[in-house]
């Protein structure tokens, strides 16, 4: 019912072209409605910090989004402070809020080089106490939320990407403890604690048509291929989709074709941390807004027509919080302008783009 009038208000016309600098009006259907009209979603990443103590942009979540993603609740800093205990109440607090707006959640991540406690590593002391460490995690953490959690991003980061060799995986704390085995290990737990969830292996560096990445699409594509092969029960690509809209290289058709060979393993994609840097774009805000709205359309115009791509999460609704002035600060110290909302919950340029997008998307046909 939705989908049918949300089609037939999109044949009327209502997708908003690009403004000039005033802000959509709220009233527009949101990103997640123009979504599902095509059988897309669309979510956001939220911290746990905004979570509690950030009402305005929650309710915005709630206009926007149909799936959720904690920044920080589901790795292993947040849940392990030691090696006997495991702390929930982040991951259960966003599964609460959740619950309440019965909005699905993807739990990320439960394998990464990064955010994991200082007792680890040296923890991971013979091949035996790393699997037993892996999957007793994994057994606790997706064991916890089976059924609930729409996907898992299983694995984050596995590819190094400037480096030569075919797989070239990044060597991180599982590799050297397990090999490259870490993975299948991880995925197979995921399977048997949470056969529902979507399993992930989620990756950045493979959004534009730069060599390194280009050479790290392919090393991921060997080791999907292997995987697969396999049978090792993986079942989708993540793709980041951190963009910088001052990297001129987009290549829609060899993003496209990249899209296309995952789909051809039999696997899905989902986009899951869309935003769009501005730190090698000048100061104005104007010109800024208007060439990260150009960038981020070509480039889901580019991923959102092939069906295995079953939809987009931006890493933060609102420009407010935003990771990409810690990490990729801008020389002039202005905040950046990355997500769909700026730092007042108006939506921006980028909104407008990403909904034309959705509403420029061809509809997923429903399996008969
Ligand atoms: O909330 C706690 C706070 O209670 C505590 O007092 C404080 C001091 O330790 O930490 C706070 O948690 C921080 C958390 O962000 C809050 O959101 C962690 O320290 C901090 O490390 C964490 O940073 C996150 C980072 O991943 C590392 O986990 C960023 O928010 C998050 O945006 C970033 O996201 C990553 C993806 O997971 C993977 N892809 C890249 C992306 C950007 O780096």
């Amino acid at each position: 019912m939705i989908a049918a009038a949300m089609t037939s208000a999109v044949a009327a016309g209502w997708t908003p072209a690009l403004a000039d600098d005033k802000p959509f009006d709220n009233k527009l259907p949101g990103l997640h409605a123009r979504a599902r009209a095509k059988g897309l979603f669309f979510g956001s990443a939220l911290s746990s910090v905004a979570l509690s103590n950030d009402n305005d942009l929650l309710a915005r979540l709630l206009a926007e989004c149909g799936m959720l993603v904690s920044e920080d609740a589901f790795k292993w800093d947040a849940i392990r402070f030691d090696q006997t205990k495991f702390d929930f109440s982040r991951a259960d607090a966003l599964m609460g809020f959740a619950l309440l707006h019965q909005l699905p959640v993807r739990g990320h991540t439960l394998v990464w080089h990064e955010a994991n406690p200082a007792w680890l590593e040296p923890a991971l002391t013979s091949k035996t106490a790393s699997e037993k460490l892996l999957t007793d995690h994994i057994r606790a953490v997706a064991g916890r939320y089976a059924g609930r959690l729409a996907q898992w991003d299983v694995v984050n980061e596995a590819i190094l990407g400037d480096d030569k060799k075919p797989q070239a995986l990044r060597n991180t704390l599982w590799l050297r403890a397990l090999g490259p085995a870490y993975i299948d290990i991880a995925f197979h737990a995921t399977a048997e604690a949470d056969p529902r969830a979507l399993r992930v292996i989620n990756e950045y560096g493979i959004e534009y048509g730069i060599d390194w990445q280009v050479r790290k699409r392919n090393q991921l594509l060997d080791l999907c291929a292997d995987l697969v092969a396999r049978k090792v029960p993986i079942q989708a690509v993540g793709i980041q989709a951190h963009l910088d809209a001052g990297e001129v290289n987009l290549d829609q058709t060899g993003l496209a074709r990249f899209i296309a060979d995952v789909a051809s393993l039999g696997l899905k994609v989902v986009i899951t941390e869309f935003d769009v840097r501005d730190q090698r774009l000048p100061a104005s805000i104007p010109a800024r807004d208007t060439a990260i709205a150009a960038h981020a359309r070509a480039w889901l115009d580019a991923v959102l027509p092939n069906p295995a791509v079953l939809g987009v999460l931006s890493w933060g609704l609102s420009d407010r919080g935003t990771w990409l002035n810690s990490y990729f600060p801008r020389a002039d110290g202005l905040p950046q302008r990355p997500s769909p909302l700026d730092a007042d919950l108006n939506r921006k340029k980028l909104w407008g783009a990403m909904a034309a997008a959705f509403d420029a998307a061809p509809p997923r046909i429903a399996k008969s």
